[in-house]
């Protein structure tokens, strides 16, 4: 098989035997760390979402945020044996794992968060956004910087929040953050750092300017992390509670999780830094409203286990990741929008790849087999855009460089 025959089913994207086979022996857990991102990983048979969008054998799904590698062993032996106790009833809240994520970003990020800001939470991050939009109700429209990955503006429609589209400037040196004062009034301001779906991550003064300028116009600085962890090699993570001057700390919420780092967000789980003490017992009120208290049994066991043992599985993604991003942006060069420095995720202006921009997910996957995400999803400023995801083995990658070869040919 050839890699031009995206239309038939390539057996390097079939599943192997690990995921439907009934002899997966669960490597045992003294023996060395298996962290190969080259070898071949299949997903079929998982109800993968991400690969039910690639709707023909052989297409390569680059679009939904979630990684076609295999995650930490440590999750996976933390849920098997969670899962040989058959009782799987109410589960309290451990106070460990809240000193757990104070011990993860000073560690990891050098930064010093206070264990009593930390709520656990066994919902995803788009459902605790809501739901912390919904504790402070701002009255004023709520702001976000535009491309974004779509939930900000989605979810402020749902909870019947006025919002407002803030287009981020693209220059030569790729996005940059609004300079001097939003609008006002605003109730919040939301911000993904670093920014999905550019991968651009934010500097720490346009953090820190954006949590003095929300306390000085009385609203509320909500910082999506949830690709902070994946942050390559080299450069600094801003965490904006930390970042933020400690006067302006009670207006800024950092919202993060295990799910993207550690490619486990199909066990819903996050976990909120909340400063000030008033918004937090309100916050965790609205969310025991929806029965989301803290501490899940599945959200414990995956975070405890992916923050107490995962470092050094996330230190060799983090290696692959960036090498996988040098691949793609030293071929692609001019048709990457700003350059990523973060997680997976690559922003192309579709016309510098020879794409028409009206159309360009579905020529893509017809020249290509590749299947992007399409950026008139994203927002203002998104359209005529790509987003591909390039979280996979580096076999499939070769083979996603050498189909892009086919947009060079007239
Ligand atoms: C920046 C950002 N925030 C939040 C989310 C939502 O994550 P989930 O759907 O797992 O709640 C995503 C998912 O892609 C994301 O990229």
């Amino acid at each position: 098989m050839t890699d031009d025959s995206f239309q038939r089913t390539d057996d390097r994207f079939r599943n192997l035997s690990s995921v439907s086979g009934a002899t997966d022996p669960a490597p045992a857990p003294d023996l060395e760390p298996d962290f190969d991102f080259d070898a071949p990983f299949d997903r079929a048979g998982t109800g993968s979402s991400k690969w039910a969008r690639a709707d023909a054998p052989g297409v390569i799904p680059m679009g939904l945020a979630d990684m076609d590698l295999p995650g930490p062993p440590a999750v996976a032996e933390a849920l098997e044996r969670r899962a040989r106790h058959r009782a799987y009833g109410y589960t309290a809240c451990d106070p460990a794992g809240r000193t757990l994520v104070a011990d993860w970003y000073r560690t990891r990020h050098g930064a010093v968060v206070d264990p009593d800001w930390v709520l656990l939470l066994p919902c995803g991050p788009r459902t605790a956004l809501r739901i912390l939009l919904e504790t402070v109700r701002p009255q004023a429209p709520v702001l976000f910087p535009t491309p974004e990955w779509g939930g900000f503006a989605q979810l402020c429609r749902a909870a019947g929040l006025p919002y407002r589209a803030l287009p981020l400037h693209l220059g030569p040196g790729g996005y940059r953050l609004p300079r001097g004062p939003l609008p006002r009034p605003a109730g919040a301001v939301l911000l993904s750092n670093p920014h999905n779906p550019s991968g651009t991550v934010w500097p720490i003064g346009a953090v820190r300017g954006l949590a003095a300028w929300a306390a000085d116009s009385g609203a509320l600085l909500v910082s999506d992390e949830v690709h902070g962890d994946l942050t390559h090699p080299g450069r600094a993570h801003p965490v904006a509670v930390t970042t933020a001057d400690p006067a302006h700390r009670s207006h800024v919420v950092t919202l993060n999780s295990v799910g993207k780092t550690f490619n486990c967000s199909g066990i819903p789980s996050s976990f909120a830094l909340v400063p000030d003490p008033g918004l937090r017992t309100r916050f965790a009120e609205a969310l025991a409203g929806y029965g989301l208290w803290e501490g899940g049994l599945l959200e414990q066991t995956v975070q405890q286990a992916a923050l107490r043992e995962g470092g050094p599985w996330l230190d060799a993604l983090l290696a692959h990741l960036a090498a996988a991003r040098t691949r793609l942006t030293d071929r692609l060069g001019p048709a990457v929008r700003s350059a990523p420095r973060a997680s997976y995720l690559l922003w192309l202006d579709a016309a510098a790849l020879g794409l028409p921009s009206a159309d360009a997910r579905r020529a893509l996957l017809e020249r290509c087999g590749l299947e992007a995400s399409d950026g008139a999803d994203f927002g203002p400023g998104g359209e005529g855009s790509l987003r591909l995801n390039y979280a996979l083995p580096g076999p499939v990658l070769g083979t996603v460089l050498r189909r892009l070869e086919r947009l060079e040919r007239p």
